[in-house]
């Protein structure tokens, strides 16, 4: 679990504001600790001032008026706040008529008179213990009380990288929902891939790197949820420059999660990718072993792990291994094998296929937004620490099958289109067959857009022109992480990241 020093705690604590929606669980349980044995001191006070005369003296309460404090400094030492916040209630109650027992002693020890002192036990052990069986009783089918409330919080969706091939549609998809989306990026692509929404009002961009603290803290603020999609796409752009590779996909990852946790951000949505289970000969689920075949795979456990891990009562974490992505998007990628081979076809009229015996699973970039959104939406306690594939089982299919599937449809636009399938890469090795159940089951998840239609829907944007050169540099990963690691190496600029800013 992260530590978080107690100097960055009250910044934060500070920035989040006075209102009770703006209580963690963790503050909750320790305002109404504080509030129940205050409340009992001054019940306990006014019963022995009414029905026990003399017993009220100013100088034999005195040891009765610490009790309060006395019963939070017992709780911090049991871990009542921090080890034992995601006990089972029956452990923290009993634990609880140990902090009370222990408080009465140490009253008792330090002259408080004993009626006062098991009045004030009896009547805050009550409380204290209902209500923590109280909010773990099963509140709607989905989960406790606790969970309910944080899951229904509002606030802006934060989008990381969400000026992205992904991003776009998931704005998109946010937007027609409803919420409020801030986007983080940034902006290797570019403003343009974005530029239709400047204006909508409940649209917020926020340009800068994950890695940027003060711009990372502005963007979770007041947040209801984060949506991990920022970071180095793809083994080549990944092999660039293993550092930076590191510092853009796990450092910044470990960052967004502290950062969310900090402000009270209570879901996480992390984009990986079905790559983590490399090569296989039989067909992978979620709980199946992972076998990363390059760095951006490594990368991408990482960032699972290092989230898999901080998942606390208030910090619910869903991770999502897309399988390959295609499709149209405003910020389009050609580097995908389906849209390379969509983009190859209409320009030359000829698919270059490459290991055509290799699986791979396949879904429409608007699927993928739809699956993010339908975490978002799920209940907080079903999707907890959930590893979902997001795919379809309709759509897993073997490159060869690809070549001539794409071949088929781009006819349609123009012939003759010719299908070459070449020696495998001896840099390609993924090769898996990929199992959908679980999201179709726990979250009701299909994929709405077939290979043919999402290829179709290119073909038709190529054809007017919407794309310019497939190969042009504005759409190479490769070409804009070598930029963006000059950056990266450039003394000024990590001064201009890192440097304490005056403010003001
Ligand atoms: N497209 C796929 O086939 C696919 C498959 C599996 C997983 N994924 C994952 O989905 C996520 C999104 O992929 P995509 O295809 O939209 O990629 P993309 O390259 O189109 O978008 C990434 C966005 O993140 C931004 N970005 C990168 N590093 C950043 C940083 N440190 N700070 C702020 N912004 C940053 C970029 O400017 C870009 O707008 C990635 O994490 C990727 O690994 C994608």
């Amino acid at each position: 679990m992260a530590v978080v020093t107690p100097t960055a705690w009250i910044r934060a604590r500070l920035s989040r504001g006075w209102s009770l929606s703006s209580l963690g669980p963790n503050e909750a349980r320790l305002l109404f600790d504080a509030g129940a044995s205050a409340a009992g001191l001054v019940a306990a006070l006014l019963f022995l001032e009414l029905f026990v005369p003399d017993s009220t003296s100013l100088r034999r309460s005195l040891p009765l008026l610490g009790a309060p404090i006395v019963f939070i400094a017992w709780n911090v030492l049991a871990g009542l706040y921090t080890r034992l916040r995601i006990a089972a209630w029956q452990r923290k109650a009993a634990v609880l008529l140990g902090t009370v027992a222990a408080t009465s002693l140490t009253c008792l020890l330090l002259g408080a008179p004993v009626s006062g002192v098991v009045l004030w036990g009896l009547i805050v052990a009550a409380p204290v213990v209902l209500a923590r069986a109280f909010v773990a009783l099963p509140f709607t089918r989905h989960g406790s009380l606790v969970t309910t409330l944080v899951a229904h919080r509002h606030g802006p969706v934060v989008v990381l990288g969400g000026a992205g091939y992904i991003g776009w549609h998931t704005i998109d998809l946010l937007l027609q929902h409803g919420y409020d989306v801030r986007v983080l990026d940034r902006l290797m692509y570019g403003r343009e891939p974005i530029a239709e929404f400047m204006r909508h009002p409940r649209f917020e961009l926020i340009e800068g790197d994950v890695t940027e603290i003060t711009k990372l803290t502005s963007a979770a603020r007041n947040a209801s949820a984060v949506i991990h999609l920022a970071g180095l796409v793809g083994d080549p752009a990944c092999a660039v420059d293993p550092d930076f590779t590191r510092h853009t996909n796990i450092v910044a990852t470990r960052m967004a999660k502290e950062v969310a946790q900090s402000l009270g951000v209570y879901r996480f949505v992390f984009a990986s990718s079905c790559s983590v289970y490399g090569v296989s000969d039989v067909e992978v689920d979620e709980l199946s072993a992972l076998n990363p075949m390059s760095l951006y795979a490594q990368t991408k456990i990482d960032g699972e792990r290092e989230l898999l891990h901080a998942v606390r009562d208030d910090f619910f974490v869903t991770v999502l291994r897309f399988a390959t992505v295609f499709g149209h998007s405003r910020r389009p990628r050609f580097d995908l094998v389906a849209n390379l081979f969509t983009a190859q076809a209409m320009t030359e009229g000829c698919i270059n296929v490459n290991g055509a015996q290799q699986w791979r699973p396949f879904v429409h970039v608007r699927d993928v937004a739809r699956a993010i959104v339908h975490v978002i939406e799920a209940p907080a306690a079903v999707v907890q620490s959930q590893v979902y594939n997001v795919g379809d089982r309709r759509m897993n299919m073997t490159i060869g099958q690809l070549g001539e599937l794409v071949a088929s449809v781009v006819r349609e636009f123009r012939d003759p289109v010719t299908v070459t399938v070449r020696d495998q890469a001896a840099d390609e090795r993924r090769n898996y067959l990929v199992c959908f159940e679980k999201i179709r089951r726990q979250l009701g998840f299909e994929a709405e857009t077939g290979l043919a239609d999402g290829i179709r829907e290119m073909a038709r944007r190529f054809a007017d022109g919407s794309y310019q050169h497939y190969r042009d540099e504005v759409y190479s990963n490769v070409a804009t992480t070598v930029r963006a690691v000059e950056h990266f190496h450039d003394p000024l600029e990590s001064q201009r990241l890192y440097a304490p800013r005056r403010v003001g």
